[in-house]
């Protein structure tokens, strides 16, 4: 086996079987996790593992009823955290300058890293994992559930489990239309129109084979990808309404203070 292929095959898993994850393998990948690189090595994140079922219950209606956030044996949530290092300078009669943009930015930019790490750990083990938008989308109602202080923010968070699954690799837009070399070079029409060729077909094709779909499709009009992903998807009120809830539980949370 190549060593990248752990890497290279990854496809988000959403069947689990109900097998539990051992203590030792579960560390095992959260010790992998923090191993990320982490800006100023201040590990400005907390990792909550949610492996009750009363608690998982409520994570699943807050991250909008995924069936996978039930099924899995366990829920990682990662979350921006100045909470802790805030205490830290505090005990040490030393100033706090994080609770701003820079201060979240820095401390996501972290979580994120140490998601990945730990994603790939758990790959790597045979287990899958499944990133949930809703972590960050619904971040207030989340943090309710985990009880999370001022300062702290969940940004990503992922289903882990043993797969009872093996979906087909989903595509990914050609390595040639995503890297630029020395400067970016912009995209002309006919240059985005090659990149996508291939997505406008095979992922029209995948999502008119889901019923429920098809026919928002259809009610709405819609003909092709593109149009799917702004009429149906990621539509402008979703996008405002969402934005809107996350820049104000930034503020609540005690983020964004030197911005008012
Ligand atoms: C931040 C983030 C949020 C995601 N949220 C969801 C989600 O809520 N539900 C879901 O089924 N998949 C979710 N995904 C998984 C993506 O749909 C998936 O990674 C993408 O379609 C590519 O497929 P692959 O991971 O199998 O290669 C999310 C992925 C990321 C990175």
């Amino acid at each position: 086996m190549e060593k990248l292929d752990f890497i290279t095959q990854h496809r988000s898993i959403r069947k689990y079987k109900p097998d539990p994850i051992a203590g030792e393998t579960l560390n095992d990948i959260l010790n992998a996790g923090i191993r990320a690189s982490s800006s100023g090595n201040m590990q400005s994140y907390s990792i909550i593992v949610s492996r009750k079922q009363s608690l998982r219950k409520r994570l699943f209606y807050a991250l909008r009823e995924q069936k996978m956030t039930l099924q899995a044996p366990v829920y990682l949530t990662f979350c921006a955290d100045f909470n802790r290092m805030r205490k830290w300078l505090a005990l040490n009669n030393a100033p706090d300058n994080f609770d701003d943009f820079l201060g979240f930015m820095v401390a996501a930019i972290d979580a994120v890293l140490v998601s990945q790490n730990a994603a790939l750990a758990a790959e790597a083990k045979g287990l899958g994992v499944c990133y949930i938008g809703s972590t960050l989308a619904h971040c207030e109602e989340v943090a309710q559930i985990l009880e999370l202080p001022q300062t702290v923010m969940p940004v990503v968070g992922f289903t882990l489990g043993y797969p009872a699954e093996n979906p087909p690799l989903r595509d990914r837009l050609p390595l040639d239309g995503l890297v630029h070399h020395e400067t970016y070079q912009d995209y002309t029409p006919q240059r985005v129109a090659q990149i996508y060729a291939k997505r406008d077909k095979k992922g029209w094709e995948r999502y008119m084979a889901l019923p429920q779909l098809r026919q928002k499709a259809q009610e709405a009009g819609v003909e092709n990808l593109a149009q799917l992903y702004t009429t149906v998807k990621y539509t402008k009120p979703f996008h405002q309404e969402l934005s809107a809830e996350i820049l104000n539980f930034l503020k609540k949370q005690g983020f964004l203070k030197a911005e008012g």
